[in-house]
């Protein structure tokens, strides 16, 4: 994040708050937002892609109630896929027309609520969905915008779980085989839809801008093709999100403004030489706004030093407050930050303290060798998917997600209490 810093005696400290501070107040393990960071992100997003576009924050990275004021606030759209998601934006008056609805399995509740509440589009997943939502508009009395999700075929160089655009997956209709070009055919002709768009998403933690420009393309392919056998230009093309973030030192994202630049680019070109209208462009950049705004501070238990190996650096959470690193092999780099030390590195493993050995934080890593149990070591780039998978598994306490702005910190998502683990437990 941007405001973090070390003092004079060599503590890390966030918005000008120290974490030895933060950790007294708040306790460990928890997330520390950076909120200036956060906001900083949104416009730098908002004003790369200019008043011609619209971004849709991806809420599945991390969303609560402050979350969504503050996208509220600079300009930002909410893409939701659940309906927890659609109420939390909804019970802080983020307008429902700025709201995107996801999903592959979306329930007839869901798109009830989505369509009652009035969101501003529902992205339709498959062929079923298109008929499920047209029906529900329908009996509602309604025409529903919605966009059309299609998987353009590329593949993006990403982790198998989170790549997204080869057809052998779940999600999307394939623009191969024609399947998408009926897809639109089928929507156009029902009373309960407003089709408006395609939607392409190709995956996560991506940093090669390739498979978005092959993703334009092949979306800007299919507007022609439906000018030409329907005489209609769809108005809005929606490119997904997926940039990648920095978690060590050896990724190098590209900045909002590059990314921008090259989607207009690109979308420009193509509608030009198809002789279509550029469509509205919009993106759904999720962790690359909220990642690497938060760190997890926890502190140092038990230390087991294997000879000629490595030592286990043991921390009070684990796979329950990042599942990331067992789940996709991420690769997360780690920092003492209550104090600093001349000690020499040594080779370490940041482990959880949950029962099974795949409970890793960080793969490896130096710290330095006269860490002790009570120290403070952060993670630095947890904002984006680690509160949001966050588990109780081992009857763990999720952790807190505490904002820091100005000097100031705030609880804004609580740490949960045994009470809130019994209160669900009824039998
Ligand atoms: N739009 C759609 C339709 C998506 O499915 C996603 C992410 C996004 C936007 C936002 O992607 P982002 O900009 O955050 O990469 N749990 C995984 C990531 C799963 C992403 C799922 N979809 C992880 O921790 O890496």
């Amino acid at each position: 994040s941007r405001t973090v810093s070390r003092n004079e005696d060599g503590a890390v400290t966030v918005g000008g708050i120290d974490v030895a501070t933060l950790a007294e107040e708040f306790g460990t393990p928890g997330y520390f937002l950076d909120e200036a960071d956060f906001r900083a992100r949104c416009r730098d997003w908002r004003e790369a892609f200019g008043p011609g576009a619209d971004v849709f924050y991806a809420g599945k990275a991390f969303l609560s109630r402050a979350v969504v004021r503050w996208l509220h606030e600079e300009g930002l759209n909410l893409d939701v896929c659940s309906a927890g998601e659609l109420a939390t934006a909804l019970s802080v008056g983020m307008p429902a027309e700025r709201i995107a609805y996801h999903g592959n399995n979306k329930s007839v509740a869901e798109i009830e609520r989505a369509i009652e509440a009035g969101v501003g589009r529902i992205v339709l997943d498959s062929f079923q969905e298109i008929v499920r939502v047209a029906h529900v508009a329908e009996r509602l009395g309604k025409r529903q915008p919605v966009q059309i999700r299609v998987t353009v075929g590329v593949e993006a160089h990403t982790h198998e779980f989170i790549a997204t655009a080869h057809e052998d997956q779940k999600f999307g209709i394939a623009l191969a085989g024609g399947e998408a070009a009926e897809a639109v055919r089928r929507a156009l002709k029902l009373d309960g839809l407003e089709l408006v768009g395609i939607h392409s998403h190709i995956g996560s933690q991506i940093f090669d801008m390739a498979g978005f420009e092959v993703s334009a393309r092949r979306v800007v392919g299919l507007l022609a093709e439906v000018r030409d056998e329907h005489g209609v230009e769809l108005p809005e093309i929606d490119l997904g999100g997926g940039l990648g973030i920095a978690y060590t030192s050896e990724d190098d994202p590209s900045e909002p403004h590059q990314i921008a630049k090259s989607l207009h680019e690109i979308v420009g070109r193509e509608c030009e030489a198809a002789g279509l209208r550029t469509p509205r462009i919009s993106v759904e950049p999720g962790r690359a706004i909220v990642g690497p705004t938060a760190f997890t501070l926890y502190e140092v238990g038990t230390l087991k030093p294997l000879e000629g190996l490595r030592t286990y650096v043991s921390v009070d959470g684990g796979m329950s407050d990042n599942i990331r690193t067992a789940l996709y092999d991420a690769e997360y780099s780690v920092a003492l930050v209550s104090r600093t030390s001349e000690a020499e590195p040594m080779l370490v493993r940041v482990v959880g303290k949950h029962c099974e050995s795949g409970d890793i934080v960080v793969r490896d890593a130096f710290l330095p060798a006269d860490l002790a149990p009570g120290d403070l070591i952060a993670v630095p780039a947890t904002g984006a998917y680690c509160r949001s998978m966050a588990s109780n598994y081992n009857h763990a306490l999720r952790p807190p997600v505490v904002a820091v702005a100005d000097g100031g910190a705030r609880v804004i998502v609580r740490r949960e209490t045994e009470e809130d683990l019994l209160r669900l437990d009824v039998g």
